[in-house]
């Protein structure tokens, strides 16, 4: 199975100063871009993924995770509702900031899906009817496409906030529509 697929993103760098003048400096743990700085990211990307991978598609999300130092994320499954209805399976990450020493990990194994008991973003709570097992960790250096819809989470092994861009889409692009990188 296929976790990630790294893309060219020929605006990433205009995205990372973008997102790097929304971020007083101050820790929270995310920001949810609304309105006309919604507009104007989602004006940027749906170009370079029509451009690049030739799909017309509209940016639904722009959430920039805003981690802190040391932090190791609970596993979970993005969605609201367990049955994960309209619930996006992938999210274009974009590294902002210190993403060099945070690895996002997946895992495998028997779980099902109950609403968060904490009130975070969007994350499902995993039952484990089985022990999880390590899948594979990936350092997401570059944009790329990751899998949402499966166990995962990220490990900030770094003193400093890691700032992630998470995009997601309508329709959700699939990994197996993405061509490799040339
Ligand atoms: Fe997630």
């Amino acid at each position: 199975m296929e976790y990630f697929k790294e893309i060219n993103l020929p605006s990433w760098t205009i995205i990372q100063e973008f997102c790097l003048s929304k971020w007083d400096g101050s820790f929270t743990t995310a920001k949810i871009f609304a309105d006309s700085d919604l507009e104007y990211i989602g004006s940027i990307i749906e170009h370079d993924i029509a451009r690049v991978l030739g799909m017309s598609v509209k940016v639904k999300t722009a959430i920039m995770f805003i981690n802190d130092a040391n932090f190791v994320q609970d596993l979970h499954v993005d969605g609201f509702d367990p049955a994960r209805t309209n619930a996006s399976n992938t999210a274009l990450n974009l590294p902002i900031l210190n993403c060099e020493n945070g690895p996002m990990s997946w895992y495998d194994g028997d779980f099902f899906l109950t609403k968060s008991p904490v009130k975070t973003i969007k994350y499902l709570k995993i039952n484990w009817n089985s022990k999880p097992k390590l899948a594979v960790t990936k350092i997401i250096n570059r944009p790329t496409f990751v899998k949402i819809n499966i166990p995962h989470h990220i490990e900030n092994q770094s003193d400093s906030p890691r700032l992630m861009l998470s995009i997601r889409f309508v329709k959700d692009i699939l990994l197996e529509n993405i061509p490799p990188v040339s």
